[in-house]
């Protein structure tokens, strides 16, 4: 058995997971956003699956291609690069990127001439459990303003793009970003620029403690948001993470210890925290389900900690989390439908302690 912690992906099930979300958005390119959990093995499923790649960085790029994947299934979606990292991007042969402000577009139009483009903007949907707040995300009228210029420039224009934050569990966050899009895609239309695509972002969200509606329904309304607001030429671009890689993995860890804190509290530490692996419970954003050998037993509230001597290593303090009140040392938990976020935020040894280690039809991957 490896060392614990430890996270095993199954690739098969990201293959499962691409094709229910397909055959729901059977219209739509499906562009994988890598940064959720850039393994091989997922890359190699998706790309046979014939998914795009929203790549973030240069290192992303070289992931891919040197996976085999093919220059033009990337899409350098990061609005936050250098001049120097667009350079390097179009020198490896990527043609398609995402922008937000006039500082950056120059730069494309400079460092990758003739690529098309898409420009984000923040689209006016509700907050979503792991917000991007005000981040990214141009003004609609400054994303037609901006299209216009892209075009002005040399660049293809694709079209507009949003995303409604991460874990999005509001199916009209999508109708109303849609909405938006589609009203920079008629004023575009008037300038004699007709949109290829809408890039309708990732956004969408898994069942954790909390159950989330299903991609069915969430199709359903982007669905009937396309047919009302966006003209006949845009085809749909949708940039999951989360729903393609959150359920195809499981965390393997082990309890620490088990302490009543002077206020009667019980504590319960893992080997995993918020630094090697448990990144998305930062203010107990994502509730993930624990599985312990001694369920069955009788249970009672548990404070859930990380194993470094940081104060804000804690996974939950005011979310309720029961765990078996006989639960000690050495004690084997899972952690659920935990394939996204989880390894690929764990690039640092803080405190010494490794990054999460990750196991794939058991062959060892870091
Ligand atoms: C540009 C971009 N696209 C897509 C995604 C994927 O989002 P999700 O995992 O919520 O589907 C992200 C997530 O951070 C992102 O930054």
């Amino acid at each position: 058995m490896p060392e614990s912690p430890y996270l095993v992906i199954n690739p098969e099930r990201v293959r499962d997971n691409y094709r229910a979300l397909h055959a729901v958005l059977p219209a739509a390119r499906i562009r994988f956003a890598v940064k959720a959990s850039p393994v091989p093995e997922i890359i190699r499923v998706l790309d046979e699956e014939g998914a795009q790649f929203d790549v973030a960085s240069i290192g992303e790029i070289e992931q891919c291609l040197g996976l085999g994947v093919a220059a033009d299934r990337l899409c350098y979606g990061n609005p936050i690069k250098k001049a120097a990292d667009i350079a390097r991007a179009y020198a490896l042969g990527v043609r398609r990127y995402a922008f937000d402000t006039e500082d950056d577009l120059l730069r494309i139009v400079e460092h990758a001439p003739g690529s098309e483009v898409e420009c984000r903007f923040l689209s006016a949907a509700p907050e979503s459990t792991t917000p991007f707040g005000t981040k990214f995300g141009c003004t609609p009228g400054e994303a037609f303003r901006l299209l216009v210029r892209a075009r002005d420039l040399g660049l293809i224009v694709a079209g507009p793009y949003f995303h409604v934050g991460s874990q999005q569990t509001d199916p009209t966050a999508w109708r109303i970003g849609i909405e938006q899009a589609g009203r920079i895609s008629n004023a575009l239309a008037d300038k004699d620029i007709a949109v290829t695509s809408v890039n309708i972002g990732g956004g969408l969200p898994i069942s954790y403690v909390d159950a989330a509606p299903g991609v069915g329904e969430i199709a359903a309304v982007i669905d009937a948001a396309v047919a009302e607001f966006l003209p006949a030429t845009a085809g749909l671009v949708v940039e999951p993470g989360r729903a393609l890689v959150g359920s195809a993995g499981v965390i393997h860890a082990e309890v620490v210890g088990v302490r009543i804190a002077p206020d009667g509290r019980r504590w319960v530490y893992l080997d995993i925290g918020r630094y090697n692996g448990m990144a998305e419970t930062e203010n107990e954003y994502i509730a993930y389900r624990f599985v312990t050998e001694r369920d069955g037993d009788p249970v009672d509230e548990a404070i859930v900690a990380g194993p470094t001597c940081d104060g804000d290593d804690v996974l939950y303090q005011r979310t309720r989390v029961l765990l078996p009140t006989t639960l000690r040392a050495g004690d084997r938990v899972q952690i659920l439908d935990t394939g996204a976020y989880t390894a690929s935020y764990s690039s640092v040894s803080f405190n010494g302690f490794p990054p999460l280690t990750v196991h794939v039809s058991g062959a060892e991957r870091e």
